[in-house]
Formats: structure tokens, C-alpha cells, sequence
């Protein structure tokens, strides 16, 4: 599917349980796409779709979506302080998509109480980390993330990012 590149408004909304296969399997694409040629080989064979699907089940209530029920176009998901997944389909890259899911995961994070959110980057994720860069994020150095894969933790040294919230009084 091909999206319009002109800028538009998007409709940032809760993700259904019906559609957990559709959004595993837009993690699971997006995912492999942007690191398989820069995590080692290892971690990329400990994570098939399944895993991607347990993994969006568990964070159903934490996830949002833009893009219709059953056809999404990228997920957002926070976890504590971390802005913890952010996805979009290929196609709909350079649309304005991410930085509407990663604008509203700013506010529900700061809503929160969230001072300083941060997220882990795989190190050489070049088109990510300006897009984070482009929103204001900044980056602290390396970390050793703990990835998740189907045989349990998986470390990697990987670009830490961070970026002051304002607090929300709503
Ligand atoms: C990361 C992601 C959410 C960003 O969304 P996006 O729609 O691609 O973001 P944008 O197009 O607004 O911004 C990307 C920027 O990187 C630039 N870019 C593209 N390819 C690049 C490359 N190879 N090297 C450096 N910059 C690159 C783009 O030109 C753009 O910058 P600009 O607006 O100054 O021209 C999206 O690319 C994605 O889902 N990627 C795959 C999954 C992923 O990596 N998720 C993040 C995990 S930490």
C-alpha cells in the first residue's frame, strides 16, 4: 500500500485485540528491515513473527496505532519511561506517521509524570536516529540494552536517547 506524502493529520487510536497479527507482523517486518544488517545474525534468528506476536499481546493496552483496524501503519508502545517500540510500515515512511505516534507517546508519557523519557537505538540505526534527533531527542551515549527474543534476554550495546518532557497539567 502506498500512503500520500503530503503532510496530513493523523488519527492516533488504542490498538484492538482483533488486530494483534496485523501488528505483529508490521513489528516483525519493520523490525528485521531496519536491523538485520546491523545487530549480530544471532539475535536476528531469535526473532521470528510468533515472537513479535506475544510480545504485542502483552503490550495491547499500552500500544497505539495509526492507521485503520486491521491494516495499521505503524505502533507505538511506552513502557515506564522508555518510548519502548516505535514502528511504521514501510510505505508509509517520511509521511509524518511517526512523528504523530511519537508526539502523542511524548504526552501520555508526561501525563505520566515522566520527566526525562529515553529510548533505546540499534547503534548504526542511521534513519531512525535522525528522525529522533529531528524531534528533539538527544543522544547520551551507548547503553547495554537487554533485547528480548524467544530464548529469553539478548544484551546489546546500543545508542541511548533522551529528551526532557514538559509536565502536563490537564
Ligand atoms: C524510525 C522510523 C519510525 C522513523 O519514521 P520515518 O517516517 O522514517 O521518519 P522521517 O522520514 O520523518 O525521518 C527520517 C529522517 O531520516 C532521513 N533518512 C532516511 N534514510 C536515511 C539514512 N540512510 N541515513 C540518514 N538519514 C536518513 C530522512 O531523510 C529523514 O530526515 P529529513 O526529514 O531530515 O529528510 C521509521 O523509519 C521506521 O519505522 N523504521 C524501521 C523501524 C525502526 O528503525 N524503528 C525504530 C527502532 S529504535
Amino acid at each position: 500500500m502506498s500512503v500520500d506524502k503530503p503532510m496530513m493529520s493523523f488519527v492516533v487510536r488504542a490498538a484492538e485485540q482483533t488486530e494483534f497479527h496485523e501488528l505483529a507482523a508490521l513489528w516483525h517486518e519493520a523490525w528485521h528491515d531496519a536491523h538485520a544488517q546491523i545487530v549480530p545474525t544471532e539475535l536476528t534468528r531469535l526473532r521470528p513473527v510468533e515472537h513479535f506476536r506475544q510480545r504485542i499481546e502483552a503490550a495491547l493496552v499500552n500500544t497505539r496505532v495509526i492507521g485503520p483496524v486491521g491494516a495499521p501503519l505503524g505502533l507505538c508502545v511506552i513502557k515506564g519511561a522508555e518510548l519502548y517500540q516505535l514502528f511504521v510500515a514501510q510505505a508509509a515512511r517520511g509521511t509524518g506517521i511517526a512523528a504523530a505516534l511519537i508526539n502523542e507517546a511524548e504526552v501520555r508519557l508526561a501525563r505520566q509524570g515522566v520527566e526525562t523519557a529515553w529510548l533505546a537505538c540499534a547503534i548504526g540505526n542511521v534513519r531512525a536516529a535522525r528522525f529522533y534527533e529531528k524531534c528533539g531527542w538527544c543522544r547520551m551515549g551507548t547503553m547495554v540494552n537487554a533485547a528480548e527474543t524467544v530464548s529469553g534476554k539478548f544484551l546489546l550495546e546500543v545508542w541511548r536517547y533522551e529528551k526532557s518532557l514538559g509536565v502536563q497539567r490537564t
